[in-house]
């Protein structure tokens, strides 16, 4: 299917799911995402990038992909030497994280927390802006507490060269669980003089269809937990969005779970090869499992089993038989 779209479709960074071997193996098999960002590595002033985060970032296990890193700090030093080493390895784009609502890191003022502190935030992209070559777009919640924290935000986005502002549409407080806020979306829309790619709560493409009808200046939709339990949920939007109501019922593209087992064999094998011990390879399968599950028949059955099974070989069993059961395999 060839991608007609307007609307761009983003992969989110979701760390512990979306490193390099879920992004090949999806890029593999499925299509219609624009760019893939990456879980956020955390430079140190002294040591740099630790060997996972290297591992993630290199080229070499990026071939292909069109991948944007993304950088966790408050510290303008280190944004701009990682940032350089980007640019080096190829990379076209760095990302922001301002987002994060984990108390460790909001503890130390990055993520969500830099967003409480403006005169740093300045200070930061001040000299940053001076330094980088390199695009820099930020992902961004609409403020610690409140939401209408979101308006002195953009203005302070505004006053810098960003390349793109992803908004997820929550305050801190919300951590992933609260509603979004797309009033208050609607505020950064209005606001901001950069392109704008909305977040939060996707999961169909009907959201997805209902939020670019809502939204048309959109740049983009950025695709979390909704894209991990539907891994084909771009295909199936951007077909929508090129055909409409026009396409017949009849030829409309179905899930495709021969395809979705071939996306979880590449996982499986892309994470023997690099982990040692099943038990590693089992947590990362089973984790992708607990959001994929709703997606299948007999879920509950089957999620129970898949959360107890103890090695690599009886997990494949229970996919398997779950595939075979479907008539898949
Ligand atoms: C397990 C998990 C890990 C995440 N890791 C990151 C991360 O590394 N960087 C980031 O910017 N956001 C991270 N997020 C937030 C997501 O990128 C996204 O903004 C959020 O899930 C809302 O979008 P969704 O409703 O489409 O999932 C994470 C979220 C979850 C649930």
């Amino acid at each position: 299917m060839e991608k007609q779209h307007k609307v761009q479709c983003y992969a989110a960074p979701l760390e512990g799911i979306t490193g390099y071997i879920y992004r090949n193996a999806h890029q593999h098999i499925f299509q219609g995402v624009d760019k893939y960002f990456t879980p956020f590595v955390t430079p140190k002033p002294k040591k740099g990038l630790n060997t996972r985060e290297k591992n993630d970032i290199a080229p070499e296990h990026n071939k292909n992909i069109p991948v944007v890193p993304q950088i966790l700090t408050n510290k303008a030093a280190d944004f701009i030497k990682v940032a350089g080493m980007m640019e080096e390895l190829g990379y076209k784009e760095v990302n922001l994280n301002l987002g994060c609502p984990s108390g460790t890191v909001v503890s130390k003022k990055k993520g969500s927390g830099f967003l409480a502190d403006l005169e740093g935030m300045k200070y930061f992209f001040d000299e940053v802006f001076s330094q980088v070559n390199i695009e820099v777009s930020v992902k961004t919640r609409l403020g610690v507490e409140n939401p209408d924290e979101v308006i002195d935000l953009m203005n302070v986005y505004n006053a810098f060269p960003i390349s793109e502002v992803i908004v997820h549409a929550r305050v801190r407080e919300d951590y992933y669980k609260r509603p979004v806020n797309q009033e208050a979306f609607a505020q950064c829309l209005a606001i901001s003089k950069h392109p704008v790619c909305y977040n939060g709560d996707l999961f169909t493409a009907q959201d997805i269809e209902n939020l670019t009808a809502k939204f048309p200046d959109i740049k983009a939709v950025m695709l979390g937990r909704g894209m991990v339990a539907d891994p084909q949920l771009t295909e199936v939007f951007c077909e929508k969005e090129a055909y409409g109501d026009s396409i017949s019922v009849e030829n409309r593209q179905e899930l495709d779970y021969v395809r979705w087992k071939a996306f979880l064999d590449e996982l499986c094998y892309g994470y023997e090869h690099i982990m040692s011990g099943g038990r590693n390879v089992l947590f990362k399968l089973k984790e992708v499992w607990s959001y994929m599950i709703t997606f299948f028949p007999e879920s509950e059955k089957y999620g129970k089993k898949i959360k107890k099974a103890k090695t690599v070989e009886e997990y494949q069993r229970i996919v398997d038989s779950l595939f075979r059961e479907m008539g898949i395999v």
